[in-house]
């Protein structure tokens, strides 16, 4: 049967199967570019130098008014912190979006190299001593982070074998949390620079992620499916035959070809697909997919996780800890080791479950942080006193829902989007899930420090909700809705081929997929082999197959194009 390449079964050799599984991982390294860029934010506008270059005189916001020993000085103001955190998101938004142009045209390959190129130029005007080349430099590195986001897992989840497909996927996500981890570390050590080095050294640092995605996507194949997609079945078996150690011609690539064939025929029947159609019930039931893709992503972010990513240390100070920056490193490590059981998991445990553990973990552990900080963490305002024992619990417990959002939603969010679409609807479906993603980011990102921070007087004095660590309650009831979303929306996929899920969802309730899903793994059921349910098999479309490997036998005449 076909499974993804290097999923054929017994007959992959362990040596096969590492080069596949070795290929679809080095993607991940965009993961590294996505955590870095968007965790080094953080600490940047936070540094000394970042705010004299940047930032606006005057009285100063009472926290950092109490570090400096001063009322006066250079500070951000509310609006431009929101501004420069988070206009980063509105161009990955955009860049997102315009993945599926760029990946469908150009394939998985060249899109992300050209996405590598526009990041680089993002990252090059961010050197600027200028605030609107800053924030514009943002945006440009934005509009390339939004497109690898997106083109990354499509990458990943079209080679994969199937059977690791999840693991795979999750590398990615094991890559941004490196990434945020690294941004932190290279802050920490850069923060006290006396010039423009102390930021610009983080900043270019990005380049170096480019130049080793870039240099690494060009000398990997394209992704077989798209080629497959685009009726290139030559460099298709090229492709398959690179991914998993086998000659172009053996039988074990020519069933991959065609089962790939067949599902992709079955979507193309209903004609050319449009975004439209991406939201259409019918047999494929591609609305059902898409609103999962957008909703799952956009929940993932209501999750409250970057609350921590990119306010932390502010947030940590305000709640009177001596060293905010230890503990954003200590949250980001927490963050990378525990995504390393998340991807363990999610081809033992399975999607569903992990998702529905993980919100009922995170909520519990966000009430608690918001319980523990409304009653006990406030800083004595005559005193400046803070309870510590209360503080070193609220720490625990926001470890605790990090370590639960990395081994669940964190990697699952982008499994689970890379591998429900059709291949039909792929490319325009994963788009718009992950640009939900980065609208949420955005959202949040811009409102949080509304929502946060304490109000400012003076000129630019700024009204604000000021809810402190109240701010909990809210990231608290969001898990919630994540339960009952996980409950209704996503199905359970573990061990299937992209081509299983695609019948996963054509002849199965979301409710009783893992049933079903056993079933179909028990008959065996490919699109070759389409089980009706009663023991026969539904009747092998012949004249498609052999139509299909006619084209092929066509294609191998009269083409020879290097993959
Ligand atoms: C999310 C990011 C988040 C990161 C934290 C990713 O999956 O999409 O927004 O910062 O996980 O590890």
């Amino acid at each position: 049967m076909a499974g993804g390449p290097g999923g054929t079964g017994g007959g992959v050799s362990g040596g096969s199967l590492m080069v596949t599984m070795l290929i679809s991982a080095f993607a991940a390294f965009g993961g590294i570019l996505f955590g870095y860029d968007t965790g080094t934010i953080s600490g940047i506008i936070a540094m000394e130098d970042w705010l004299l270059t940047f930032g606006t005189f005057g009285t100063l916001p009472a926290d950092r008014a109490a570090e400096l020993s001063t009322t006066e000085g250079y500070y951000l103001t509310t609006g431009d912190k929101s501004l420069t955190v988070s206009i980063l998101s509105a161009g990955t938004f955009v860049g997102a979006l315009l993945a599926y142009p760029l990946g469908d045209r150009l394939g998985r390959k060249y899109g992300l190299i050209v996405a590598c190129v526009i990041f680089v130029l993002g990252v090059g005007i961010q050197l600027d001593t200028k605030f609107a080349a800053f924030i514009v430099g943002r945006v440009v590195a934005g509009l390339g982070v939004g497109m690898i986001s997106c083109l990354v897992p499509m990458y990943q989840s079209e080679c994969a074998p199937k059977q690791y497909r999840g693991f795979i996927v999750g590398l990615y996500q094991w890559a941004i949390t490196i990434g945020l981890l690294l941004a932190a570390i290279v802050n920490e050590s850069t923060k006290d620079r006396p010039d423009h080095s102390a930021w610009r050294i983080p900043i270019a640092i990005q380049f170096v992620w480019a130049f080793v995605l870039a240099g690494g996507m060009f000398v990997l194949p394209e992704s077989p499916r798209f080629l497959l997609l685009k009726g290139r079945d030559v460099e298709a078996r090229k492709a398959l035959s690179r991914l998993t150690r086998r000659p172009a011609e053996s039988p074990e690539i020519d069933q991959e070809c065609l089962d790939i064939s067949m599902a992709l025929e079955a979507e193309m029947a209903l004609g050319k697909t449009s975004y439209i159609d991406c939201f259409r019930s019918g047999e494929a039931r591609n609305g059902l997919r898409t609103w999962t893709g957008i909703l799952i992503q956009g929940m993932q972010q209501l999750t409250g996780i970057n609350f921590i990513f990119y306010y932390g240390t502010t947030f940590f100070r305000r709640s009177g800890i001596s060293n905010p920056f230890i503990i954003t490193i200590i949250t980001n490590v927490v963050n990378v080791v525990m995504t390393i059981p998340g991807i363990l998991l999610i081809d033992r445990a399975g999607r569903r479950s992990l998702l529905l553990w993980g919100a009922v973990v995170m909520l519990v552990c966000e009430y608690l942080v918001a319980i523990v900080g409304v009653t006990r963490g406030q800083v004595d305002a005559a005193t400046g006193a803070i309870n510590l024992p209360a503080q070193r619990v609220l720490i625990a417990f926001v470890c605790l829902y990090i370590a639960a959002f990395a081994s669940t939603w964190g990697p699952i969010a982008w499994v689970v989007t890379g591998e429900i679409f059709p291949l039909a609807i792929r490319g325009k479906a994963m788009s718009m899930s992950t640009a939900s993603n980065w609208l949420w980011n955005f959202g949040i990102g811009y409102a949080t420090p509304y929502l946060v921070d304490a109000p400012t007087t003076g000129v630019n004095g700024v009204k604000t909700a000021n809810l402190g660590v109240k701010v909990f309650f809210l990231w608290g009831s969001t898990c919630l809705l994540c339960v009952v979303f996980t409950y209704f929306f996503v199905p359970e996929t573990k061990g299937l081929s992209l081509e299983q899920v695609d019948l996963l969802y054509r002849e199965s309730s979301i409710i009783k997929s893992n049933s079903y899903r056993k079933e179909m793994l028990a008959r065996d059921e490919t699109f070759i082999h389409r089980d009706t349910g009663h023991g026969t098999d539904k009747p092998v479309d012949n004249k498609h197959l052999e139509e299909g490997t006619a084209h092929v036998e066509h294609e191998k005449a009269g083409n020879n194009i290097a993959v």
